[in-house]
């Protein structure tokens, strides 16, 4: 059997994880919202028509924040449509996924839903259809205490105390033609310093010359950067915009699907090299925010919200009538192969974690999401379900920088380690936790060294492993999930783990 030997040292970190890195997204695409996390009539549908089944699954899997209401819808709404009474507001053709938008839910449902679940929002403004008044003015709906026309429009809707929303998104990846309204580099950076600066302002934030302190701003402000790394735009899109905008923003958005294609040379390969390849596009944008950085004169720390990654293989059907409302769309079943690919994708968010400050994994229900809910019916966890769980629960604190003599595998993107891990510790709590996905097709032998943790103690060990690499879970049938294994013999921080062929394993350990 092959062997890989990985140690870590609790004294070599990568950075802080942030605990918005666990984050996620729910866009008004598809079923995420309606009969997702809201529908009322639903057995299990609370007073406000949320449904508790999906509630309660949302809680497990420990989302910190979550991303609204787009996603490319967000380039065609106008946040007043979905305010107010409900028999009042309009229904509507949304252009982004040729749907129809009832608008029955809105802002101020999201915001009850987000106190419900426990989750902070991270809300988006349209930088598509929308200009930097309207903005400004959901900003000022969502966070002026009231005595205006827009907060007393709040006030009257139910909404007597501001919400307070810090998160904030200028747009929705502005580089790519499909979205609506999309800009050239230049035009979006103007338009988003702009919006920056007006929805500041909203928020009751002094002007640069009256001496705010940037790090002090109550708005936490993300800009889109690029949709892809294979756009033609990349990184060229993320090097103009910031110059316009690196001063007024917090962080540079990313987002990433990989997807397995068997029309491909080498498909599972291919697949399995996509943890690295995310890894490399992170460091671009690394590079990219320390370049602009020095251009600009900055002393200011810019960080990478990951707001938009995932699996995603299912295209946006055709083939159904046009404007349906709630129609099935990118309804991914994920097989166990995604998993393992998932798991990966996770351990580099967290092996960039000094950078990548916040992550939304895209999405959190019925589209390319680890929740699937029937209309009328019950809900199940997707294959993706089980690592997100793992890691967000408990991964917190603090990676560790691994050393691993791990070998490597040629792929479409270059070259990817066969034995992919991430090392976190949580100081707070005593706890390490290693994530180990195995990509050969082998078992192999990993000799994990912990070291200056004295004589840690495995605590929990599970394995997600099938002979069958298409399986998927269904509505009552979890079959595809993690198995416990026996805990692995410590002496001073070393023991050796067997990992099965393509398979993802996570060990806990207490010191
Ligand atoms: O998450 C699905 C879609 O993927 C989002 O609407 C868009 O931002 C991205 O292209």
């Amino acid at each position: 059997m092959k062997k890989t030997k990985i140690f870590a040292d609790a004294n070599l970190t990568v950075g802080t994880i942030d605990p918005n890195l666990y984050g996620s997204f729910i866009e008004h695409l598809g079923r995420a919202v309606y009969e997702g996390i809201y529908e009322p009539g639903h057995k299990t549908a609370d007073e406000n028509g949320f449904r508790r089944d999906v509630l309660e699954l949302v809680k497990e899997l420990n989302v910190p924040i979550v991303r609204y209401p787009g996603g490319n819808f967000l380039s065609g709404y106008d946040w007043r449509d979905g305010v107010g009474p409900r028999e009042k507001r309009p229904t509507r053709l949304d252009l982004a996924w040729f749907s129809t938008e009832t608008n029955e839910f809105g802002t101020d449902e999201f915001m009850k839903w987000c106190r419900v679940a426990g989750v902070t929002p991270m809300m988006g403004v349209n930088m598509g259809t929308g200009t930097i008044k309207d903005a400004a003015q959901l900003v000022e709906y969502c966070n002026h205490e009231g005595g205006t026309d827009i907060s007393e429009m709040r006030r009257a809707n139910g909404a007597k105390e501001p919400y307070h929303v810090r998160y904030w998104c200028i747009g929705n990846e502005m580089d790519g033609p499909w979205q609506i309204g999309h800009l050239t580099a230049e035009e979006y950076g103007r338009k988003a310093l702009e919006a920056a600066k007006v929805m500041r302002w909203a928020n009751g934030e002094l002007k640069e010359e009256d001496g705010t302190n940037w790090a002090e701003r109550p708005l936490k402000l993300i800009v889109s950067g690029s949709s892809n790394h294979e756009i033609k735009t990349f990184p060229e899109w993320d090097r103009v915009v910031l110059e316009h905008t690196y001063e007024a923003v917090d962080y540079l958005s990313m987002h990433r699907y990989y997807m397995y294609d068997e029309d491909r040379d080498d498909p599972l390969m291919d697949f399995l090299g996509s943890a690295d390849d995310m890894h490399e596009y992170i460091g671009t944008l690394r590079a990219t925010i320390e370049y602009v950085r020095a251009k600009v004169r900055s002393k200011k720390k810019l960080y990478l919200s990951f707001d938009e990654w995932n699996i995603w293989t299912v295209t946006a059907p055709r083939h159904e009538p046009l404007w349906k409302q709630a129609p099935h769309l990118l309804e991914d079943v994920y097989t166990f192969r995604d998993a393992i690919v998932f798991a990966g994708l996770m351990n580099t968010l967290l092996n960039n974690c000094d950078i990548v400050k916040l992550g939304c994994l895209a999405q959190l229900v019925n589209v390319i999401a680890p929740i699937m809910t029937k209309k009328g019916g019950g809900v199940f966890r997707q294959t993706s379900f089980y690592p997100f769980r793992y890691l967000a629960n408990n991964a917190r604190g603090e990676t560790l920088r691994t050393f691993s003599d791990s070998d490597v595998f040629g792929n479409m993107f270059g070259k990817a380690r066969f034995i992919n891990e991430a090392v976190t510790h949580d100081r707070a709590n005593r706890r390490v936790c290693v994530s180990l996905c195995n990509y050969d097709e082998e078992a192999r032998e990993v000799e994990l060294e912990l070291r200056s943790f004295g004589e840690p103690e495995a605590v929990e060990y599970v394995e997600m492993t099938s002979l069958d690499l298409d399986a998927v879970n269904g509505f009552g049938a979890e079959k595809v999930k993690p198995h416990r294994k026996e805990l692995p013999e410590m002496e001073a921080g070393r023991t050796f783990l067997t990992l099965p062929a393509l398979s993802w394993s996570f060990l806990i350990l207490q010191y």
